[in-house]
């Protein structure tokens, strides 16, 4: 068909989240809203452009160390793979921030995101066995089966990979 083809050519052209991660956060948004939490989400699919100059101005601004701690090198970033994004809300003025936990927002989606097949990829914690800091923002889509296991037995993925 003339417009799967068309639809094609445009993901080539412009990726984008993988669609069903994308239609999952659609379902993790609307149960939001219905709860009474509005989530947005920030960042989603990044190219390896976009997370070279994101990765250069965190080692420029703050130094490599502090950098490689919050931000993936291009080329290893879950954003890069279409599978992941960062959430966000308007009581947090759109900004990544730990205390995003704190909120009513946060909470909900750190309660019930896996029942949309989302994990928290970077928890609390959880930092040497990541290799990267807390990231409450930060979900990354496994499918609802994998994200309620690892939810359950408070796993990383890194854990659920060495166990499964
Ligand atoms: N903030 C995560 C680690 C990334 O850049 O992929
Ligand atoms: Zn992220």
């Amino acid at each position: 068909m003339k417009l799967i083809r068309v639809l094609l050519v445009l993901m080539l052209v412009f990726p984008v989240m993988v669609a069903e991660a994308a239609h999952a956060l659609a379902r993790l948004y609307y149960a939001g809203r219905k709860e009474g939490y509005t989530l947005y989400a920030l960042s989603a699919y990044r190219s390896y452009a976009t997370q070279k100059s994101l990765y250069t101005y965190w080692v420029n601004t703050r130094g490599t160390a502090y950098a490689s701690k919050y931000v993936a090198r291009p080329g290893y970033s879950e954003h890069q793979t279409g599978l992941a994004v960062d959430m966000t809300s308007a009581r947090m003025q759109m900004g990544l921030y730990a205390s995003f936990d704190q909120t009513p927002e946060g909470k909900w989606m750190l309660q019930q995101a896996h029942r949309y097949g989302f994990i928290v990829r970077y928890p609390k914690g959880k930092e040497k066995i990541t290799g990267y800091n807390y990231e409450p923002w930060h979900l990354r889509y496994v499918g609802v089966k994998e994200a309620t296991t690892m939810k359950q037995k408070n796993w990383t993925f890194e854990e659920w990979w060495a166990e499964r």
